[in-house]
């Protein structure tokens, strides 16, 4: 057999096995759109010294649009591949940590700003983890799924900004 063909299916079957990894702990890979992207920069109108989380940062797009802020950017990414792509991108800028770590591992207790984009099934969930880690006045920016209880302050297309209340 040609060795392209077999490097090219050696490629494809890595990338689907990670694509699993993906499916079984949360979304598979795909990237926000620019014109979400600009809807969640405006809504993360991130500040010097803050602390905003991508939780399943894909390949850091949404970290990259957001990394002249000056605000400390950390991506939590299950994918290994997508977190070596995520390193390379933005090995030059000093406000971006990409772990390479479970999102229902993370502590999100220190962050101003949680962005998602994960899939339907795991927004109870994660609204549940959301309300018990973090901060009253949290933003959290979710592409694409709503949460079963908390009431959007903000909605634009598809992107939807709640603001964690106090209980
Ligand atoms: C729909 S993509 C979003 C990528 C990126 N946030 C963006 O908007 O461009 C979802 C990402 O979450 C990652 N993911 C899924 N489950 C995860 C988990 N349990 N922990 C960390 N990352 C996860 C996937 O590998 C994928 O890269």
């Amino acid at each position: 057999m040609n060795p392209l063909i077999i490097i090219l299916f050696g490629a494809g079957f890595i990338y689907l096995v990670f694509q699993l990894i993906s499916w079984t702990f949360g979304a598979g890979f795909e990237s926000t759109r620019n014109k979400p992207l600009k809807t969640i920069i405006k809504f993360a109108n991130p500040k010097p010294e803050e602390k905003i989380t991508d939780l399943g940062s894909g390949s850091a797009k949404i970290l990259l649009a957001l990394k002249d802020s000056k605000a400390k950017l950390y991506g939590y990414e299950i994918n290994p591949i997508l977190v070596i792509i995520s390193k390379i991108k933005t090995r030059k800028y000093k406000n971006i940590y990409i772990r390479w770590k479970n999102l229902w591992k993370a502590d999100l207790k220190n962050f101003n700003t949680i962005i998602i984009f994960q899939f339907f099934h795991l927004m109870p969930r994660l609204e549940k983890k959301i309300l018990k880690e973090c901060k009253p006045g949290t933003k959290i920016i979710s592409n694409t799924w709503k949460f079963p209880n908390l009431k959007p302050a903000k909605t634009e297309g598809k992107i939807r900004l709640y603001i964690v209340p106090k209980i």
